[in-house]
């Protein structure tokens, strides 16, 4: 369907869930860039306006500022479309620890309405959820498969989020759709607004001379630039055109690189040389409750698609550092 409608140079209309936040900001400046018609639905609650600006006055944009918990504002949302990108969650892991209800209603309950409003539409019968690394807990293989297992979780976000991946591949198996879970590893770039690179920035910004790291510093994780992760989402899309089947790709760099690592990235583009203080109150070398301290992804099967990612963990740490100081 997707070859067929470029050479009919049909535009293909898509909605973004979550679209004005941090991936799904350049989500849309790409799908646009390619020809698509794009519907942006989005709660502001940590997105922003700035993140679309440049789309607002575009004929083939379209945003609808309202919050996926109300389910009428997913039938509006869906209405014309025919493939839902479902970004839109609460994506702070440690929020977890003080309010589990949280990562239920945004992201479970959200997505059983994006879902049922989808079930609902005349066209909307395909779904690419942003899923992701921590749906694997504490994995003991690495790269860690999609199709490693037991799936146990060690937080409530990472619970939530395969909660959704279970109900996305209930509803393509009882209603026809076809999804593809993409389950990211640590996304880095510009208009980044939460993660590592960000908590360090800002506590050196306030004290240049000493940075807290949260755990001991071991933490050794796959960091993928959000332009890399872009490629992905399109490196997928052929995937959709199977009816009734669900497919899980994970999307990481190739290495990864440890927490100590970073601060000394960090340091390094803002030219400084501060005391490193660990904090590792849980005692288990992690950051907070929850916190996966190993994570790396196998990539083979979206590199089978002809996917391939441009930038190293280092890399894409060093280049987003430089995105976000400017
Ligand atoms: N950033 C990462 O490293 C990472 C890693 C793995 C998976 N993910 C997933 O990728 C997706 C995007 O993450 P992000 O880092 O861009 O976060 P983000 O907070 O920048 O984006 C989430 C967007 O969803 C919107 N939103 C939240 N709840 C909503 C609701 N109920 N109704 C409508 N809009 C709502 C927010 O306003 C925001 O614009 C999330 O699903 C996240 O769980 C992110």
């Amino acid at each position: 369907m997707f070859a067929e409608v470029k050479e009919m140079g049909k535009r293909l209309s898509a909605l973004v869930t979550g679209g004005a936040g941090f991936i799904g900001s350049h989500l849309v400046d790409s799908l646009i860039c390619k020809g698509f018609h794009v519907r942006v639905v989005d709660n502001l609650s940590s997105g922003k306006i700035a993140n679309i600006e440049r789309w607002l006055s575009d004929e083939h944009f379209e945003f609808v500022e309202g919050d996926l918990k109300d389910q009428s504002i997913c039938s509006k949302s869906v209405e014309g479309v025919e493939v839902v990108f479902h970004l839109a969650a609460n994506p702070d892991v440690r929020l977890g620890e003080i309010d589990p209800s949280t990562h239920f209603r945004e992201n479970l309950f959200a997505t059983y309405n994006v879902l049922e409003a989808m079930r609902r539409s005349e066209n909307a019968e395909r779904i690419v959820f942003a899923s992701t690394s921590t749906i694997y807990g504490e994995a003991d293989v690495f790269p860690t498969p999609e199709d490693y297992g037991p799936l146990l979780p060690i937080s409530i976000y990472g619970a939530a989020k395969l909660g959704c991946e279970a109900l996305i591949s209930s509803y393509a198996h009882t209603f026809g759709f076809s999804g593809v879970l993409l389950r990211f590893a640590n996304v880095v770039g510009a208009r980044m607004e939460h993660g590592v690179i960000v908590d360090f920035v800002k506590k050196l910004e306030q004290n240049p001379s000493v940075l807290e790291i949260l755990g001991d510093g071991k933490q050794k994780k796959s960091y993928l630039h959000v332009k890399d992760l872009v490629d992905a989402f399109f490196a997928v899309l052929p995937c959709l055109e199977r009816a009734g089947r669900v497919e899980a790709f994970n999307a990481g760099s190739l290495d990864w690189v440890d927490v100590k690592r970073i601060a000394e990235i960090v340091c390094e583009e803002m030219g400084i040389k501060p005391e490193f203080r660990f904090n590792n109150a849980l005692g288990d070398g992690r950051g907070w409750k929850g916190d996966v301290r190993t994570m790396r992804l196998s990539v083979e099967r979206l590199v089978e698609l002809g996917w391939k990612p441009k930038l190293n963990s280092e890399d894409a740490v060093r280049q987003s550092c430089r995105e976000l100081l400017q």
